[in-house]
C-alpha cells in the first residue's frame, strides 16, 4: 500500500525526505486556493517566488506581480492574495509571478521532491484522484503561519487522508490526527474555523467573504503542478 504523511508545518521539513515523493502543497488561506481559481479561470503560468524583491523584478519582464505579506497586498503590485482577484476574463493568459508570506515559501521548501502538486479545498477531488493514479507515495507539506501550525490547511490535510483511506496508509500519527480534525469540522468548517488565528487576522483586515469561499470544495477540476520552477496545467 502506497503511504500518505503530513508535514504540518515547512519547519518540520527536515524529517521528511521528498525526493520520492508526490508532494501536495496547500495553503488554503489562501495561496493555493488563489492559484487554483486563477488557473481555473485560464492563467498561463504562475511562478511562485519567496523573495519579494526578487518577485517585484519579474515586473520588467512581462509578469503580473502578485503578493501578500501578513495578508495584505504588497505595494506597488498588481494583484494581492484573494481569490476573487483571480476570477473572470481579465486573468486568462497572464503569466503570473507570486509571493506569498506562507505557500509560495512552502513551494520553495518542497522543490526537491519527485513531483509537487498544488491543494486545496476547490480541487479536492482533482488532487486526489492524481495521488490515487500516481506511484509514489505522497506528503502533504502544510504552508502554516510562519513557521506554525494552522487548522485550515490541517483541515484539507485531514480531507485527503479521509478521502484516500482505502488506498494510501498513514505514514505517522499527523495524518491520523489531521484525519480526524476533519471528521470533527467537516459539516460546518466555516464555523469551526471561526477561531483560527488567519481568520482572526483577516477579519480584522475587513477579509470576510474568502473563507466561505477557500472550504468550499471541489469548485474546479484543474490540478496545478510545479515544473521546472513554475506552476503550469499538465
Ligand atoms: C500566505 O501565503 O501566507 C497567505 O496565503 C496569507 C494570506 O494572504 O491569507
Amino acid at each position: 500500500m502506497k503511504t500518505i504523511d503530513v508535514c504540518l508545518s515547512p519547519e518540520l521539513m527536515h524529517l521528511y525526505p521528498v525526493q520520492d515523493k508526490t508532494v501536495v502543497v496547500v495553503d488554503i488561506l489562501r495561496a493555493t486556493s488563489c492559484m487554483v481559481t486563477a488557473f481555473a479561470h485560464g492563467v498561463e503560468s504562475i511562478t511562485p517566488i519567496a523573495n519579494l524583491e526578487e518577485c517585484q523584478n519579474l515586473k520588467l519582464r512581462g509578469y503580473v506581480i502578485s503578493g501578500e505579506r501578513d495578508g495584505k497586498k504588497v505595494e506597488g503590485f498588481d494583484k494581492g492574495n484573494s481569490p476573487f482577484e483571480y476570477m473572470g476574463e481579465q486573468v486568462r493568459g497572464l503569466k503570473i509571478a507570486f509571493t506569498t508570506t506562507n505557500g509560495t515559501q512552502a513551494i520553495e521548501k518542497s522543490k526537491g521532491a519527485k513531483d509537487v502538486i498544488i491543494g486545496s479545498f476547490l480541487n479536492l477531488n482533482a488532487v486526489a484522484k492524481y495521488l490515487l493514479l500516481n506511484e509514489h507515495n505522497v506528503l502533504v507539506v502544510c504552508a502554516g503561519w510562519k513557521g506554525k501550525v494552522n487548522l485550515e490547511d490541517t483541515l484539507f490535510a485531514g480531507a485527503l487522508v479521509d478521502k484516500l483511506k482505502d488506498y494510501l496508509g498513514p505514514d505517522c500519527d499527523a495524518p491520523l490526527a489531521a484525519q480526524h480534525l476533519y471528521n470533527i469540522a467537516k459539516d460546518d468548517m466555516v464555523s469551526f474555523l471561526n477561531a483560527s488565528s488567519h481568520v482572526r487576522r483577516l477579519n480584522k483586515l475587513n477579509i470576510h467573504d474568502d473563507l466561505k469561499f477557500c472550504v468550499t470544495p471541489d469548485q474546479y477540476t484543474v490540478l496545478p503542478r510545479l515544473i521546472n520552477g513554475v506552476l503550469q496545467l499538465r
